[in-house]
């Protein structure tokens, strides 16, 4: 069994929560939250943008801690779970690390490369494992998308375009703010700068054009380049200034011998495909494969199912690596640079 201490009880600690009750061999066995009312189980303050909201939870066996230094202290904890907000993650995790424990980590690992090149070092030195949550390869469309690349059924990987959109969350503190959120490239787009570094490779350049609010990147389109210069791949992210554009997300995949193709948006309220997924064949068919798992809940069941097994089996899952989401952040970092100095920037460690 791994025992979990969970940092940070907001909407992902909430998410985290219920997605430990329905995996086996992993459980919260420690929290630490500042709130005495989250600490005594009222968790029904607690509100996101998806799964239900936060709820009276019953904390019987579980240890309370007003502070992480308390929580890291307790010697039957494995991993730390960090559901902290971004600026907080690299001085907890690397805290965690140091008293041998094992640490989860939600997105973005960290703020700046630096930060996230420490955490590395930190658990190299520690021989723990850093695991980082980014869910989006665990989404069904991202999933299916990842299966078809990988699996060459489709033949090469020629490029595709990825977009991922939503109005300004100006009720959100700090976001604006690079040194606590970093605004929607770090917040936001590093979910497809992950996604594309998994699926693509490594960018080698990066060109970027767009809005920015103060030293942030507000909405922008990007052209990224491949060692393999016959690899399109373009991607469109950012805020909106009007309040109607709650979400989008989506891409086109092009393969020597199917285009893959997913929109998903919430138009006045309500969620649905703009374009479900769909695969277009060689000979013009438009297929609609079935995929299971339509509840954000069960993708975040899916990642801590991963998680369990990387800490099991001591291999590092290729989606949850850290090394992984520190070059999601590089792809972010680059991006800004780019529209900064209006022109081309090269990528490279
Ligand atoms: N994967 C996803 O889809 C997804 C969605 C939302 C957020 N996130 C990520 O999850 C992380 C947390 O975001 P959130 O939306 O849950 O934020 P949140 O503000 O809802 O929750 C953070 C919690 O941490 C608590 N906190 C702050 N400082 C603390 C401290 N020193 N000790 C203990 N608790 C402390 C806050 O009081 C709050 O309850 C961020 O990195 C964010 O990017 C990921």
């Amino acid at each position: 069994m791994i025992n979990v201490g969970l940092a940070g009880i907001g909407f992902m600690g909430w998410i985290h929560w219920l997605a430990y009750q329905k995996v086996p061999g992993i459980r919260v066995t420690a929290i630490a939250s500042q709130s005495p009312k989250k600490r005594a189980g009222d968790w029904r303050s607690i509100q996101g943008n998806f799964g239900p909201p936060g709820e009276q939870v019953d904390l019987t066996g579980i240890k309370t801690s007003k502070n992480i230094d308390q929580m890291l202290a307790d010697p039957n904890i494995d991993m730390v779970d960090i559901t902290l907000p971004p600026a907080l993650h690299t001085d907890v995790a690397l805290k965690a690390l140091k008293a041998g424990k094992h640490v989860f980590c939600e997105k973005p690992l960290a703020l700046t490369t630096a930060d996230c090149q420490k955490m590395i070092r930190a658990a190299q030195r520690a021989d723990r494992m850093i695991l980082v949550g980014h869910v989006l390869p665990f989404f069904p469309e991202y999933k299916w998308a990842l299966k078809a690349i990988e699996s060459g059924k489709y033949g090469k990987l020629k490029g595709g375009s990825f977009r991922r959109v939503i109005s300004d969350p100006s009720w959100l503190k700090n976001y604006w703010s690079a040194k606590h959120v970093g605004g929607p490239m770090l917040d936001l787009h590093v979910h497809d700068t992950h996604f594309i570094r998994l699926a693509c490779g490594e960018p080698t350049a990066v060109t970027t054009r767009g809005r920015m609010r103060k030293n942030l990147a507000e909405f922008w389109h990007s052209f990224l380049e491949f060692k393999d210069r016959n690899l399109v791949v373009e991607t469109t992210s950012g805020t909106t200034p009007q309040q109607g554009r709650a979400f989008e997300h989506g891409f086109e995949i092009h393969l020597e011998q199917a285009t893959l193709m997913f929109n998903f948006a919430v138009i006045g309220g309500e969620g649905k495909y703009m374009c479900p997924p769909t695969l277009l064949n060689n000979r013009g068919k438009a297929l609609e494969p079935k995929l299971a798992g339509g509840d954000p809940l069960e993708s975040f069941q899916a990642e801590i199912r991963e998680v369990a097994k990387s800490i099991k089996t001591g291999q590092v899952s290729e989606v949850l690596d850290a090394a992984l989401a520190r070059d999601a952040i590089v792809l972010c970092q680059k991006q800004t640079e780019s529209m900064e100095k209006n022109r081309r920037v090269t990528i490279g460690h």
